[in-house]
């Protein structure tokens, strides 16, 4: 048995104003009031930040933002530091999503310049990583598993990388109701723990989390928490709604 502590995570995209936001993070303080054992966070578009925050403040439900930029302040406009994050109140950012990479121009560099400047802000940074459709038919998983891992953690040591989470999400799975096998999350988690293992050491790659994103829903969840690498869910669709979020927290 490992001694990971499981994260659930909800990533809201762009979907809530503000009071939609506040409703929804005011229902699910209330529906995980009785959990333990299981960290949870829930990420509001940004301008959701700060009154959510007020509701989830000294709850079981921790705050997280879906993006940064690394400079510290600066004429950057449109974009938002990690200082400003911490004084939103998020404790986590999520980092390299998918829909940043295909729709906004974010890299295995950019990904790896956010993440120092969410450590050094004291957040915790979710890397999501994860191949396309066409790249897992053509053989290809490990090896792009491999570049997101190197490149986006590449000149970090281990010491660096405590707080560090890290999302395993199949592009093809993400949105389609097409959640991937527990075969296949398990076969890519332990994959990329290796990765980790290769280029941190043993004791690191033991401790991190590696959750799984890509359709899940309190259907699934318990199935893909029996497998030993998956640690969590970053999900989706199924987090706009209170019940069935908290449904997914509650996977035990
Ligand atoms: P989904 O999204 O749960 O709606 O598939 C997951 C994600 O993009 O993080």
């Amino acid at each position: 048995m490992n001694t990971r502590t499981p994260l659930i995570a909800g990533n809201w995209k762009m979907y809530k104003t503000n009071s939609e936001a506040v409703q929804t993070a005011g229902r699910l303080v209330e529906l995980v009031a009785d959990t333990a054992d299981v960290d949870i966070m829930i990420a509001p578009v940004f301008t959701a930040l700060d009154p959510v925050s007020k509701v989830v403040g000294g709850s079981r439900v921790g705050l997280g933002a879906q993006n940064l930029y690394w400079e510290k302040e600066g004429a950057y406009t449109g974009e938002i530091s990690a200082d400003m994050l911490v004084s939103a109140g998020c404790r986590y950012v999520i980092i390299g999503h998918s829909e940043r990479r295909q729709y906004f121009g974010e890299t295995d560099d950019t990904v790896n310049k956010k993440i120092r400047a969410a450590l050094d802000a004291g957040l915790i940074p979710v890397l999501c990583i994860g191949e396309t459709e066409d790249e897992r038919e053509a053989g290809q998983t490990f090896s792009v598993l491999d570049k997101q891992v190197k490149s986006g953690l590449k000149e970090y040591v281990a010491d660096d990388l405590a707080a560090l989470v890290i999302a395993y999400e199949p592009v093809w799975a993400i949105g389609t109701g097409k959640s991937a096998t527990t075969d296949q999350a398990q076969e890519a988690h332990n994959y990329i723990r290796s990765l980790i293992k290769d280029s941190f050491g043993p004791a690191f790659a033991d401790a991190v989390r590696i959750l799984y994103g890509g359709s899940v829903k309190p259907a699934n969840i318990s199935q893909l928490m029996d497998m030993p690498d998956i640690d969590g869910a970053l999900v989706g669709g199924a987090s706009l709604d209170a019940d069935s979020f908290s449904r997914i927290v509650k996977f035990k």
